[in-house]
């Protein structure tokens, strides 16, 4: 495993931009599996000012994200899709038709899961798969105790990750209490994974993975499996990790 370890949240997205924008001049039609909550956000602000400055390309850039929550649309605020669009796609040169993520409103779930799963076969390998970090250790909406094995799949989500995200609806109620996430082993076979930590309330989480035991108890803790993983942190997030290396 690369470790980059930054002076705080702004330097740790810079570094995280620079590698995916590395990846996209190296390999200009990349498949690029994407990960939303607040970590990514000025890695995706960063990316779009490269873009604008004609630094590189997302015209033949493919993408995959990890989740969506069930039960929203695309064009609901709240949803994944209405992220990605407002904070990455609608300012750079993607095609829309190369921008994918889970339905969360598919009439059959199961089928939407195998959909999703057969997409990735045919378009895969994943690239570069940008990841953060629950604070119960869980990647994209796997949460803990969850197969290592499982492909994309719908989840019921832990009190734990209610808490963390029910702060971005407007009430506790409005946030849906299940999601559809790639599993595991989609991202277990990425290329490389970049996963970007930032802040002192995830330095504890962030010691489990990479310094403990490898368990579905804390998903991430699979990647020290990886053969080749990026992580990107901030000093705040650095301070367990460090001393346990
Ligand atoms: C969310 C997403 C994950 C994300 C994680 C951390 O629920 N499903 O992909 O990495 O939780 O979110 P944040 O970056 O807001 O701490």
């Amino acid at each position: 495993m690369r470790i980059y370890k930054t002076e705080n949240y702004d330097a740790m997205s810079e570094k995280a931009a620079a590698l995916i924008a590395a990846q996209i001049v190296s390999k200009p039609d990349s498949l690029l599996g994407l990960a939303t909550g607040s970590t990514p956000i000025g890695t995706y602000q960063k990316l779009v000012q490269g873009h604008r400055a004609g630094f590189f390309s997302f015209a033949d850039v493919r993408t995959v994200n990890l989740d969506e929550y069930v039960g929203l649309s695309p064009t609901d605020e709240q949803s994944y899709r209405h992220f990605m669009q407002s904070h990455l796609f609608d300012h750079v040169d993607i095609a829309n038709e190369n921008t994918h993520i889970p339905s969360g409103t598919a009439s059959d779930i199961q089928e939407e899961c195998r959909r999703y799963d057969a997409l990735i076969d045919a378009i895969g390998p994943i690239d570069l798969q940008l990841l953060g970090l629950g604070h119960n250790g869980h990647i994209g909406f796997n949460e803990p105790g969850s197969s290592f094995t499982l492909r994309t799949h719908a989840v019921e989500l832990s009190k734990s990750t209610v808490n963390a995200n029910a702060r971005l609806f407007s009430s506790r109620e409005e946030m849906p209490r299940y999601a559809l996430t790639m599993g595991i082993g989609a991202i277990m076979r990425a290329r490389r994974v970049l996963i970007e930590v930032s802040g002192e309330d995830k330095a504890s989480i962030l010691a489990s993975a990479f310094a403990g035991p490898v368990t579905p108890e804390v998903p991430a803790s699979i990647l020290q499996l990886h053969p080749d993983v990026v992580l990107v942190a901030d000093s705040a997030a650095m301070r367990e990790l460090e001393g346990r290396l």
